[in-house]
């Protein structure tokens, strides 16, 4: 039997997934990439790794293996009220435990969108005072911004598509994907009118 090429979506996400933007092999090679950037940048400090929840899991393991550099890490848990595509309300799931007074802090997301999740999180991360805070985003989508926030490492950037797996979800659906793919629009289509109708 013939082998899937690796860009192509597996037969069992068709319906939903339209096309793999990033494949596994891609994200492989780019992480690996960008913790010898971040290696690089943070030696020599005592680092503390923020890594927001949920969508960051997958990144942030496969990032984490490559680091190798003294590091602790804690998680801020940020979860929205809205139709699935958008950040929408904002709230805080969980709040750090780790002291980050006057630590180099690296922020961890899986995309960079608007920018509002970012607009909230950082001055909360700065008002406990590190010494440095930079940010770090597997996806940045530029087209979509709203709020004056840039990365300092991104994977890839990506077209103004809805975007899921590798952690990240639609309706927290998804995330188990091993690559990133663009999903059909009838699915978010259908799911935003039963969040109207409601
Ligand atoms: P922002 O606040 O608009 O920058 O968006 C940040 C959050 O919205 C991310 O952490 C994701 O949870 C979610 N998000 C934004 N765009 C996408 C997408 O294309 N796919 C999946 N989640 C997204
Ligand atoms: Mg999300």
């Amino acid at each position: 039997m013939a082998q899937p090429r690796s860009n192509q979506v597996p037969p069992r996400w068709r319906k939903e997934v339209e096309r793999v933007l990033i494949t596994e092999a891609q994200l492989a090679r780019r992480v690996r990439a960008l913790a010898r950037e971040i290696e690089h940048d943070f030696y020599g400090h005592e680092t503390v790794v923020v890594s927001l929840l949920n969508g960051t899991v997958m990144f942030l393991a496969d990032l984490l293996r490559h680091l190798s550099l003294p590091l602790r890490l804690d998680f801020l848990g940020v979860s929205s009220y809205g139709d699935g595509l958008e950040s929408g309300h904002l709230i805080f799931t969980k709040e750090l435990r780790l002291n980050i007074r006057g630590r180099d802090v690296l922020l961890v997301d899986d995309i960079l969108d608007t920018g509002q999740t970012l607009a909230r999180v950082l001055p909360k991360i700065c008002a406990l005072k590190p010494r440095r805070v930079k940010i770090c985003v597997l996806l940045d989508k530029p087209a979509r911004r709203v709020e004056k926030i840039a990365a300092d490492y991104v994977g890839f950037t990506v077209p103004d598509d809805f975007v899921v797996g590798y952690g990240l979800d639609f309706a927290e659906r998804y995330r188990n994907l091993p690559f990133v793919g663009v999903l059909h629009s009838h699915i978010y289509k259908q799911a935003c009118k039963k969040v109207c109708r409601k």
